[in-house]
């Protein structure tokens, strides 16, 4: 189905009819909002430029202090779109899926002076760039903590307990007798859970499988967690983790050092029996050797809600493994989550736009 694709350009819009009936359609507000947008000159409003739609409370509120214009389309914006949009504006409202490298901010001009990504990843901002300039960049961590953990969760029982293989064999007649040896997976009951990353998520995911079981949570990463102790995890090495775990979860930030970290060696110090859920970014994984692991029974399964490029391609040999689940990058796709990123992120560009600091700040 084609969908819509143009830029809502609101700022002419509002200098043309801010006192005008028309002006309050695209307000979610009352009369009174324009009001006080009348006692204010146009052009004292800052501009904001919005890659995508987005969940309405994000908008509405950053309608309330800024002259918005929002690239109208449920599809990422393209390059040279974004290149447009954000000539001459004062803060960029961005999405995970937008890069925001220096040809970007050049095109923005010196009037740029706040970023705000939709999205606790940053990896898709050179911050370098970013700082080099000046411009402080927000993102939404904490709101969208457990839906992704949940989802991590879901998918994690999905894959290890082969639910979508179990309904595709009730589907396609494959179902025989009850059987003991048919459709076994692992479980958590007294395995070991290794997490790659014990950040807000990583921790989060922990605390809701303790209660299946799980003897042992064990998690590398740059330092040592105070907040591992509640839980009694274990700090260690990535080798001792991949060796010891019966499940091992990506849940870390993406860095120059990881991109690939879940490579051919890494699969190969797993246990045979292990299971990997990737619910952080795809370039942690090499797919490639994610997928020779699967195949050759270097490990049991794998859920991945991230892939690396983004749509997965439909050819792609992960999709032909029984052993594989992969998911659309929805970890944080709740309504709650989704509008609170979208608030979030607001508030963080309304706040420095103010010349404040942003609630949550890239450090
Ligand atoms: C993020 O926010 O970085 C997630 O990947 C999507 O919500």
């Amino acid at each position: 189905m084609m969908r819509p694709r143009f830029l809502i350009r609101s700022f002419k819009h509002i200098q043309a009819s801010v006192f005008s009936s028309s002006y309050l359609h695209f307000k979610s507000g009352r009369i009174s909002q324009a009001c006080k947008l009348k006692a204010m000159s146009t052009s004292s409003r800052p501009k904001v430029f919005v890659t995508r739609r987005v969940p309405e409370d994000g908008i509405n509120l950053l309608k309330e202090h800024c002259e918005v214009s929002q690239w109208n389309s449920d599809d990422a914006i393209t390059r040279e779109e974004l290149i447009r949009g954000i000539k001459g504006v004062d803060a960029l409202f961005c999405l995970l899926t937008d890069k925001i490298d220096e040809g970007i901010l050049d095109a923005a001009g010196d009037s740029l002076r706040a970023i705000g990504t939709m999205s606790v990843g940053y990896d898709h901002i050179d911050l370098a760039a970013c700082r080099k300039r000046g411009i402080p960049v927000g993102y939404t961590p904490d709101v969208l903590t457990s839906a992704t953990a949940e989802l991590t969760v879901a998918l994690l029982l999905n894959v290890s307990r082969r639910l979508g293989e179990g309904v595709e064999a009730v589907k396609d007649g494959s179902w025989g007798t009850w059987s003991p040896l048919w459709m076994c997976g692992q479980g958590l009951d007294g395995a070991t859970v290794g997490i790659l990353g014990l950040g807000r998520i990583g921790l989060a995911v922990a605390q809701c499988l303790k209660p299946f079981g799980v003897s042992k949570i064990l998690y590398s990463g740059n330092s040592e967690k105070d907040e591992a102790k509640q839980l009694q995890a274990e700090f260690v090495t990535f080798d001792e983790l991949l060796k010891k775990s019966d499940f091992v979860l990506g849940c870390c930030a993406l860095t120059k050092e990881n991109i690939g970290l879940m490579n051919k060696e890494a699969f190969s110090k797993m246990k045979k029996t292990a299971v990997f859920i990737n619910t952080s970014r795809g370039g942690l994984v090499n797919q490639d050797d994610l997928y020779e692991a699967l195949k050759y029974g270097e490990i049991f399964a794998a859920g991945v809600d991230v892939t690396s490029p983004e749509p997965l391609p439909t050819d792609s040999s992960l999709l032909s493994l029984s052993n594989c689940v992969v998911l659309p990058h929805i970890g944080s796709a709740t309504m709650k989550a989704r509008n609170a990123m979208s608030e979030l992120c607001a508030r963080n560009i309304i706040a420095a736009l103010k010349g404040n600091p942003m609630l949550k700040q890239v450090q």
